[in-house]
């Protein structure tokens, strides 16, 4: 199997270092960046919009994942990837004309991402997996950093790994929310091959010593 990506979420970095700790996550073997859009109304947080995707971009070479956790995505994708954004995944509860909110991604040239919640089943995402890259599985309901990882999710990272084989692509399977050491080997062996961590890589003593402790869990399973 190919290398499982791990996407550190900066939401849960110290604001007040956040170039050190964008480094230290480049450093430590990140192969990606999450950053986690929140508005506010679409989830009961909010935490920063393009102004700070541009700072770390500005901090870093690695590939920038943005998640739009945003009511109105399609007024807002120019912007993010103006801001350095790769990656723009939106939420499907968010986006009733979904087949257009991801060509607006592609037309900007960014890959497009398409996540949904916990209580939202897998097969609605049956006619648009041709169209993405990346299918986002929420195992925890959005909005905070810190929370369990829901095990039903086990099962939806199954199902979704099914829909990109049955479409015969290459599609990335990322998981977000609650992951850690304990649990990542049992998300990939269900199909996952994308990894977003917040807690567990940034509120620990040593940024490159966790997510060393994330890979070597993955590492029987890969
Ligand atoms: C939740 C966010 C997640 C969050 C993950 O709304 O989408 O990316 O930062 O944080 P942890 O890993 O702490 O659950
Ligand atoms: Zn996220």
């Amino acid at each position: 199997m190919a290398r499982v990506i791990i996407a550190p979420s900066i939401l849960a970095a110290d604001f007040t270092r956040l170039r050190e700790q964008v480094k230290a996550a480049e450093v430590g073997g990140a192969d990606w960046l999450h950053l986690d859009v929140m508005d506010g109304h679409f989830v009961p947080n909010m935490s920063f919009g393009p102004g700070v995707v541009e700072a770390v971009r500005s901090c870093t070479a690695l590939p920038l994942d943005v998640h739009l956790m945003i009511t109105d995505p399609l007024r807002s994708i120019a912007d993010f990837r103006k801001a350095g954004a790769d990656l723009i995944t939106v939420h499907l509860e968010t986006s009733p004309h979904l087949n257009r909110t991801v060509a607006h991604i592609r037309e900007s040239g960014a890959r497009a991402g398409v996540c949904i919640n916990p209580a939202t089943p897998t097969a609605l995402l049956q006619d648009i997996v041709g169209d993405i890259d990346l299918i986002l599985i929420m195992s925890v309901n959005p909005g905070f950093g810190g929370q369990k990882f829901i095990p039903s999710s086990l099962r939806k990272i199954r199902e979704a790994r099914a829909l990109v084989t049955a479409a015969r692509r290459d599609v990335f399977v990322e998981v977000d929310g609650g992951i850690e050491p304990a649990n990542a080997a049992s998300v990939v062996d269900a199909g996952a091959n994308a990894l977003v961590a917040g807690t567990s890589v940034f509120r620990q003593p040593d940024i490159g010593t966790a997510i060393a402790a994330l890979r070597r869990a993955i590492a029987v399973s890969a």
